[in-house]
């Protein structure tokens, strides 16, 4: 089977690729490379925006997976038409092209950020959504965009993560266990802005887990689908990395607990995957802490713009913007 993964070259694809190499199937990522490119030798490159690819580029994949776009809150924010092209358009654009082309299966990256505020109670996929922030609105449309494709000869799968956590040779620290974990170790202190708001996690492990399930599912099934780790508020997280740090490291951490009002709380129900797509996690925080420590070495440089999204899309937006134009009265000065 041949796969085309776009996005393939971030946080998720790099961990997920590998794992789909050694099932014996063949992979190309189609990428922008805004993060690097720390892929095995073996995957085929497409260095080009999901906007360049035209129906006979897609011929020939039985699979196309859906990672790309602004994967968080500040890019976003930061550039909200971006966001909207790249979150929403993008994955219907490529549904639309790998369906006229003839693929069989189209795998989007959604998210549990389209369930937005909730007041503590557990939400399955048949509960209404309801962000009104740039980035879950975009998920949410990008999912609908693909959902209406589906048919008899092409299938669709939407899978909500929760927000992922540990080691990936693509490396992010702007993700919520794995920035406690860079504060905990760096400055001996961990920040909570809200101990409060519950927050579904997923390991970067059980993630690339549920691709593959999606992936080698009946090929007539469609559906969307929650997929986390665990249901925690912020709070237990940080008690609980901060205890498993010092118990192994010996390091003494320091609590900096905050009550900044947020815009998302939820928890979610997994059960739809774990009975439709066979889905089971078996991660959980402390097991990711133990697989980034466990990875230290490989990401101590805690300050590499290239591990912090926003960071790295500011300076790439900085550059391409245009040279500011001389008008009349101001040329002659
Ligand atoms: N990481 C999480 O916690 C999380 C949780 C839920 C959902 N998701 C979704 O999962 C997907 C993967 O997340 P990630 O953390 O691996 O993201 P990432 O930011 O690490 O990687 C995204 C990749 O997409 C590429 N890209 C972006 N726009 C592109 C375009 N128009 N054409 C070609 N390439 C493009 C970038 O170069 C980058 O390599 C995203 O869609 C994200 O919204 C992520």
């Amino acid at each position: 089977m041949k796969l085309l993964i776009a996005g393939g070259a971030g946080y998720l694809g790099t961990t997920l690729i590998p794992k789909i190499l050694e099932r014996g199937y063949s992979v190309d990522v189609v990428d922008l490379f805004w993060f690097g490119n720390k892929l095995p030798v073996e995957v085929g490159i497409l260095n080009k925006d999901i906007f360049d690819l035209t129906v006979a580029d897609l011929a020939g994949y039985q699979q196309v997976i859906f990672l790309a776009g602004l994967s968080n809150d500040p890019m976003a924010e930061y550039s909200p038409s971006k966001n909207f092209i790249f979150n929403a358009a993008a994955p219907a654009f490529l549904a639309y092209v790998a369906k006229q082309a003839g693929v069989k299966r189209y795998i989007y990256a959604s998210s549990c950020s389209v369930y937005g505020y909730t007041e503590n109670e557990l939400y399955d996929e048949t509960r209404p959504v309801s962000s009104n922030y740039p980035y879950g609105i975009s998920k949410l449309q990008g999912e609908q965009g693909v959902m209406n494709l589906v048919d008899a000869g092409f299938s669709v799968v939407a899978l909500r993560k929760g927000t992922a956590s540990g080691y990936s040779p693509r490396m992010r620290l702007d993700l919520i266990i794995n920035t406690m974990f860079k504060c905990a170790i760096r400055d001996g202190e961990i920040t909570v802005n809200n101990p409060s708001i519950w927050r579904p996690i997923i390991s970067v492990e059980d993630a690339a887990s549920a691709y593959i399930r999606a992936i080698e599912a009946n090929e007539k099934l469609s559906g969307i689908f929650n997929v986390a780790s665990g249901n925690y508020t912020v709070g237990e997280v940080d008690d609980r990395v901060k205890t498993q740090i010092e118990e192994q490291l010996g390091n003494r951490i320091r609590l900096n607990i905050k009550h900044i009002k947020d815009v998302r709380n939820y928890k979610v129900a997994v059960e739809k995957a774990g009975n439709v797509l066979s889905f089971h996690p078996r991660h959980d925080v402390g097991t990711i802490v133990q697989n980034l420590i466990e990875n230290m070495d490989k990401f101590s440089d805690w300050d590499n713009p290239l591990y912090y999204n926003i960071r790295t899309f500011q300076k790439l937006e900085e550059d391409q913007a245009p040279e500011p134009v001389l008008t009349k009265a101001t040329a002659g000065r």
